[in-house]
């Protein structure tokens, strides 16, 4: 497995041009002055000092935001305007993509094949289809009792705390702004401390693209400094964040002072679920994609791998033979299929659940080791004989970790399955029509795919069940985040 080495092409990087906060239309250091430095995962070299922003910053970008929300040009603009400057947005994406996917390959080690195939790509479909939306946002003629004329409007929330984690950086910030924009939203994001450099780019092509000042505003820093201020701000309406359930957990405690419409995309324990009559090659590519695409660092990873007992010795076999194929090494290598995960403190978070299976009594069937001396690279690692109580069958590794546990009865599995307090995600593969819809219907969860596994549209929600998540994010279902609803009755008597 794994046999290249680190080749320097990292050389294909791009110049970053932009590291300081974006307030109110304009670029500025910290308040206080501070940076911090952001790393490239697959040599651990600083790829350039970032402007950090705090409370201080957070009030500022906040009042910049409040103040464009009220007054200016964008509560004026018609909506349909707001949905040409989205997709103004988007052709320039597309015609920055190359830097982009550099960018974001550079800042998060992710290949850069995947930040081409499907980082970028996403993040155009996500702002085009909600530059449709904005002018088809109605309300409700409603028939109520009497002589009265009754209508609902729905109009913008206001001012959007959207938080975002590292494993997809421009993808969140399009996933959040989107739906905003189209709904008339101003925002400030905090982009994840490791990985803010796609974003700090996005604003810039925000402010070429002709967004007024202060309805997007951008300001890097820490969680506890800089987050938790956003969460606080009594300027801010809602806060949109993705992350760890135990981060919502603090943000909602945080956010309860000022009431903040809450919505969370949260982690994963997702049940991937292997029965016998499936076309078996094809169930094999879609679950070493489930779980090992970005590095393992997906919220919907499909961690939890139960395959029937009557395939089980054929289907490991075959798995572990594609899970040492996988290529590890450069990410700037267009062959590269694994690069590094993202920091030291995820790196040691995953060793130790490695060393928590071997402890517990799993069977590490490949992998299991770190690899090459430079980054955070983790060999692909395949768990066999997981039982449900293991540590690893439990908790979210966010790392190239996989479970196999043996199951034998359709009933038994989806109790199994459900088992956790997460219900992000969940896939199954069979040719029993009876058999997929029924496992479709009974694990709660927020997405079900069926014979495929991380298929993504702008137009098809996403989010979680139980501590996965509250509200969803895509489709027509993320406008209801950033809209208020209003009745309006009038007497016609
Ligand atoms: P995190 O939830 O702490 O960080 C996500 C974002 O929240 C970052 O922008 C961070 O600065 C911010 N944040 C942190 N503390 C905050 C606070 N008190 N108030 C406001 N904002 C705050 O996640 P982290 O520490 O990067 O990763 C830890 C674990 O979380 C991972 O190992 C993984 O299991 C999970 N995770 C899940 C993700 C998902 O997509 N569902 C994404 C990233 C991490
Ligand atoms: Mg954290």
């Amino acid at each position: 497995m794994a046999t290249a080495t680190l080749k320097p092409k990292t050389r294909l990087a791009p110049k970053v041009r932009q590291t300081q906060l974006l307030i109110d239309g304009k670029w500025c250091d910290a308040k206080s002055g501070k940076t911090f430095a952001t790393y490239h995962p697959a040599t651990e070299e600083k790829i350039a000092d970032v402007a950090e922003g705090d409370a201080a910053d957070i009030d500022r970008a906040a009042k910049a935001a409040r103040k464009a929300f009220e007054s200016g040009e964008w509560p004026k603009m018609d909506a349909r305007d707001r949905g040409r400057l989205l997709n103004r947005l988007a052709d320039l994406v597309e015609q920055n993509f190359d830097e982009l996917a550099a960018l974001e390959t550079l800042d998060n080690g992710k290949p850069i094949r995947d930040a081409r195939a499907a980082d970028l790509p996403l993040v155009i479909d996500c702002l085009r289809y909600y530059a449709g939306w904005a002018d088809k946002i109605t309300g409700d003629t409603i028939p109520i009792r009497g002589d009265y004329f009754c209508y609902t409007r729905r109009e913008p929330l206001g001012v959007a705390g959207q938080i975002i984690p590292w494993n997809f950086p421009l993808l969140m910030a399009a996933w959040k702004w989107s739906p905003a924009l189209a709904a008339g939203c101003t925002l400030v994001m905090k982009p994840a401390e490791q990985t803010p450099l796609s974003c700090l780019k996005l604003g810039e092509l925000a402010i070429e693209a002709g967004f007024p000042k202060g309805v997007i505003n951008i300001v890097p820093g820490y969680g506890p400094t800089a987050g938790a201020a956003l969460v606080k701000h009594p300027d801010v309406d809602k806060i949109a964040f993705t992350g760890e359930y135990r981060t919502a957990q603090i943000i909602m405690a945080d956010a309860a002072q000022t009431l903040k419409r809450l919505t969370f995309e949260l982690g994963g324990k997702s049940p991937n679920v292997i029965f016998a009559d499936a076309d078996l090659d094809a169930a094999v590519a879609g679950t070493e994609f489930g779980l090992f695409f970005n590095q393992g660092q997906c919220c919907c990873a499909g961690s939890r791998v139960f395959v029937e007992e009557k395939i089980h010795d054929a289907f490991v076999e075959k798995l572990v033979k594609r899970a040492k194929t996988r290529k590890l090494g450069d990410p700037f290598d267009p062959e590269t299929s694994q690069g590094p995960q993202i920091d030291v403190d995820q790196f040691d978070k995953i060793m130790s659940y490695i060393d928590k299976g071997k402890e517990a009594g799993a069977k590490c069937v490949t992998g299991g080791k770190r690899w090459g001396k430079k980054g955070f690279f983790i060999e692909p690692t395949v768990f066999d004989n997981v039982t449900d109580d293991m540590p690893i069958a439990t908790d979210e590794i966010f790392g190239p970790v996989m479970g196999i546990l043996p199951f034998k009865k359709v009933d038994e599995v989806i109790d199994r399955a459900n088992k956790t307090f997460y219900g992000l995600a969940a896939a199954v593969w069979t040719r029993d029509v009876s058999k997929a819809h029924k496992l479709a219907a009974s694990i709660r969860a927020g997405t079900v795919w069926i014979n495929c596994y991380d298929v993504f549209d702008a137009a098809a929600p996403f989010g979680g069940f139980k501590m996965s998540g509250i509200g969803r994010e895509l489709g027509a279902a993320a406008l209801a985040n950033y809209t208020e609803l209003k009745t309006v009755t009038m007497n016609l008597a």
